[in-house]
């Protein structure tokens, strides 16, 4: 699923896809787990994981080309 940036991916936390965002950019983050720990996200249902793990390969990717 896609999300918009004000959308809430992990609903237990509150947080939409612009703080997941904001987290991997401004702490470089890259991997599903260092979101965790920034974020709590996916701590409480685990549902929402697999949607921070698509937001993340999205930024990945993102980071790799602006470099490229
Ligand atoms: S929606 Fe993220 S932990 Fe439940």
């Amino acid at each position: 699923m896609d999300f918009e940036n004000n959308d809430f991916v992990c609903r237990h936390l509150q947080l939409t896809k612009k703080d997941i965002v904001r987290a991997i950019r401004e702490k470089n983050l890259s991997t599903f787990d260092e979101i965790q720990d920034e974020t709590d996200a996916a701590t409480v249902c685990g549902s929402c994981a697999a949607d921070i793990e698509a937001i993340l390969e999205e930024e990945l990717r993102k980071r790799t080309s602006e470099k490229g």
